[in-house]
């Protein structure tokens, strides 16, 4: 015996409640656009998923002006430069004075805090704990999907517009028919081992270093708490990781003539990260749209993978709303091309990053040296050292 679905009628129903659809769900309903956000997970996984945690300012602004919260100004930190360690020697980049801008240390789980609590108080529909299972009539002006939440009672979702935010093992881009879509995709020969340490900051800035032991991240999270990575073999253990085997191999990534040590302590957190380059195209079909790592993913050495989200969620927002201020869909159907023209951007710089950073395991010994004269050159000029700035610091949204 099937049961029938409890049918909710809505304007928008977006799979995934991460910070992509939180977001989209939010600037929706400020204008006032009724939407329906269905998120697999619960609320304390989706917070306590360690993430990158460089925002541009465009994605700070974001928070701020569109009444989200502003505690990313207050217990953000901005910063305006990055170190490029190569030689075992530092090459600070400053971006305020190379293009006049800064980016914002903020833990993307914040970001989903944030945006979490301002739908609630917004008295947003928002459902954890809840699968989506079936999309249909996605060629139709009322595609729906099913879902069963948390008690096992099945839902219908009827919409004039689907979203995918469901991240890079996306539900929703799996149900685009085959010969209507194409993947691009670049897989790495290596991961990242993430760890969290209660340690005082090793440098006012983040370092990304290139080393012959292979690339290292010194990032943060606040005065007491940093966050650092190193490059490892995708399947790499962590029960393979003492405190201080992590701590050798990290200092021996950032050691130089110039005696750069790093501040350590107790490692509470520790996780091997893989990561690809990824593109769907289109980011569409019919009545549904992908955003954020839902439609692509990049490497992590840019930061780039939420600061896209965003401007996807912004592109896809301003056509959802003109489609019902206008009653015409030309900005939804000019969705796809106009997200994809910054999708690949980011693409190239975050494969830009990873490649000139990393080091193979067994590299040609001509590669290993050509990325050390990549990186001579982009820091020995200013046009270089501005290229790379202007690209971390994100390009103006469309
Ligand atoms: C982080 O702080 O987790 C982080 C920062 C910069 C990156 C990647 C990750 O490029």
């Amino acid at each position: 015996m099937s049961v029938a679905p409890r049918i909710i009628k809505t304007q928008v129903g977006i799979i995934g409640g991460g910070p992509a659809g939180l977001m989209l769900s939010h600037l929706l309903a400020k204008n006032g656009i009724e939407n329906v956000v269905v998120e697999k997970r619960d609320h304390e996984t989706i917070r306590n998923t360690h993430r990158a945690g460089i925002l541009e300012a465009q994605a700070v602004t974001m928070l701020t002006d569109t009444g989200v919260d502003g505690r990313v100004l207050t217990d953000g930190d901005e910063h305006a430069g990055i170190d490029l360690r190569f030689n075992g020697e530092s090459h600070p980049l400053d971006f305020r004075d190379l293009v006049d801008a800064t980016v914002t240390l903020y833990a993307q789980n914040e970001v989903f805090v944030d945006l979490a609590a301002a739908r609630q108080r917004d008295g947003g529909d928002i459902r954890y704990e809840a699968e989506v299972t079936e999309i249909m009539d996605l060629e139709t002006e009322t595609p729906k999907f099913r879902f069963t939440d948390a008690d096992g009672q099945l839902y219908e979702v009827h919409a004039d517009i689907i979203v995918g935010a469901d991240g890079s093992r996306s539900f929703a881009r799996r149900q685009m028919p085959e010969g209507k879509r194409n993947d691009f995709k670049v897989e790495y020969p290596f991961a990242w081992f993430g760890i969290l340490t209660e340690a005082p900051k090793s440098a006012p800035e983040l370092i990304y270093a290139n080393s012959p032991q292979g690339f290292a991240l010194i990032s943060q999270r606040s005065e007491t708490v940093q966050r650092m990575y190193f490059q490892c073999d995708p399947n790499e253990k962590v029960e393979n990781w003492s405190e201080d085997r992590i701590w050798d191999e990290l200092q021996q990534r950032v050691a130089g003539p110039d005696g750069f040590e790093l501040k350590t302590g107790p490692i509470f957190d520790k996780t091997v990260l893989g990561f690809r380059s990824f593109v769907r195209e289109p980011l569409s079909h019919g009545r549904m749209f992908l955003v954020g790592d839902a439609g692509h993913t990049v490497p992590p050495t840019g930061a780039k993978g939420l600061n896209l989200a965003f401007a996807d969620v912004k592109v896809l927002f301003e056509a959802i709303d003109s489609f019902y201020s206008t009653k015409s869909p030309t900005l939804l159907d000019g969705y796809s091309d106009l997200a994809l023209k910054r999708v690949w951007k980011a693409q190239n710089f975050s494969y830009w990053m990873t490649s000139m950073l990393h080091t193979p395991v067994n590299a040609d010994p001509f590669m290993t040296r050509r990325a050390l004269g990549e990186l001579e050159t982009v820091t020995s000029s200013r046009y270089g050292q501005q290229y790379l700035a202007e690209s971390y610091t994100g390009w103006p949204h469309a």
